[in-house]
């Protein structure tokens, strides 16, 4: 009798050798997963957690589409293991928004175009936010320097400069 893919990888999960358990939190939530100590932060989000928000671009540092906020700092999460962040607060694009109110630099974005296809959009916005938090100039050159960890294939870069740009002018008249 062939095996269907669901029932192979539900096989998998269970005997997958040298299990431990993980506790992460995430948006403000706790999640415990019986995880290979080997899996990255990026697999145990999408993969174990659903948390698919966050992408898998390159799967190897140079794109940053898997950017996530740990304790507040930016981090490319397909370049770290899940196990070496047990005691911090991990915040994806799924934890900006305040139930139906989008953080300000969504909407600015939307705003501004800051997207076409998409598919950096979360790891751009996640960027975008610790950027302004971790103090770096908000010149137009040095919102590009600080954001070039972040690639766009689409080229929405002036829309994603002027949506950070003006999130740093309203945080910065707001006080
Ligand atoms: S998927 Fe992590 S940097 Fe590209
Ligand atoms: S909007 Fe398509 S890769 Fe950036």
């Amino acid at each position: 009798m062939q095996t269907s893919p669901k029932t192979s990888t539900a096989v998998a999960k269970t005997l997958e050798p040298g299990s431990i358990d993980v506790t992460l939190r995430i948006n403000g939530k706790s999640h415990t997963l019986q995880i290979e100590p080997r899996v990255t932060l990026l697999d145990a989000l999408r993969e174990r957690i659903g948390l698919t928000g966050t992408k898998k671009g390159c799967d190897r540092g140079q794109c940053g589409a898997c950017t996530v906020l740990v304790d507040g700092r930016r981090i490319n999460s397909c370049l770290t293991l899940a196990v070496m962040h047990e005691d911090a607060e991990i915040t994806t694009i799924e934890g900006l928004a305040r139930g139906d109110e989008l953080h300000p630099m969504q909407a600015a974005f939307i705003k501004h175009d800051g997207f076409q296809c998409g598919y950096c959009t979360p790891g751009q916005i996640v960027s975008a936010v610790g950027l302004l938090a971790e103090g770096c100039p908000t010149s137009d050159e040095g919102i590009r320097e600080c954001m070039s960890g972040n690639l766009c294939r689409c080229g929405a870069y002036p829309g994603i400069v002027a949506a950070v740009r003006e999130v740093h002018q309203t945080q910065t008249s707001n006080g």
